[in-house]
């Protein structure tokens, strides 16, 4: 999979998306990642990427020209499946998004910045809106990097152990059980029996058992989602 990704700050995504799973998955050809900086693609003499806005008091927007530039001329170098704006007011963000997601081939995240982007951008070359939560960000990039970060650790030889992406929280619908490590007692606490039965079909009902339980009592709204689909 190959993600190009459009910023005005290229700084800020260089340290996530290149260290630990990220960095192996690309190290390993699973995933390429591209950042490119939107600057490069101002025709403006002082390489300006913004622009004032019509309307009152709206503040600066993200100027029209250089956008169109950046995705002009990636699609003039393959096929993208879908053009990702990230901003406040997009589609929330979930795990079903980042399934679908890492299914793609090529993607484009055009981070957002200042008041967003002109409406008629919107309408014609972007074809997803993405926001990662009910809170505003200084801009996209921290975005972008949670959505690339969720998408490349799905795909198939990323994780070492590739059942681990299944049984994360959120792809039933479920959080996740507790977990434990060594040792079995720790300050007075046990680590619960069942655990250390070696009995897999009864800690894998266990695992269920409190993940269901955790859900209804942290997420009741995922809670429901789950008997929706069950
Ligand atoms: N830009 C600013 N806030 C954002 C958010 N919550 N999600 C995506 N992009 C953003």
């Amino acid at each position: 999979m190959r993600i190009d990704i459009i910023t005005v700050l290229p700084e800020i995504l260089e340290n996530p998306l290149n260290y630990s799973i990220l960095r192996r998955a690309q190290d390993k050809g699973l995933a390429e990642i591209y950042i490119h900086n939107l600057r490069d693609f101002s025709e403006d003499k002082h390489k300006k990427v913004d622009d004032y806005s019509f309307g009152k008091g709206a503040g600066m927007v993200m100027a029209i020209q250089p956008i169109e530039k950046a995705i002009n001329f990636l699609c003039s170098q393959r096929e993208y499946d879908e053009i990702i704006f990230t901003t406040p007011d997009g589609k929330l963000f979930d795990q079903k998004e980042a399934n679908l997601l890492s299914l793609k081939k090529n993607i484009i995240i055009l981070c957002g910045h200042y008041k967003g982007i002109d409406q008629r951008i919107r309408e014609t070359l972007i074809t997803k809106e993405i926001s990662i939560g009910d809170y505003v960000l200084t801009g996209g990039e921290l975005a972008a990097a949670v959505i690339a970060d969720s998408i490349v650790r799905l795909i198939p030889g990323v994780l070492s152990d590739e059942t681990s992406a299944l049984t994360d929280s959120f792809q039933d619908h479920l959080l996740s059980p507790p977990i434990y490590t060594r040792p079995s007692e720790y300050k007075g606490m046990k680590v619960p029996d069942v655990l250390l039965s070696g009995n897999e079909k009864l800690v894998d009902d266990w695992n269920h058992e409190q993940a269901v339980e955790r859900t209804k009592k942290l997420r009741p709204d995922l809670y429901r989602k789950y008997l929706d689909e069950d």
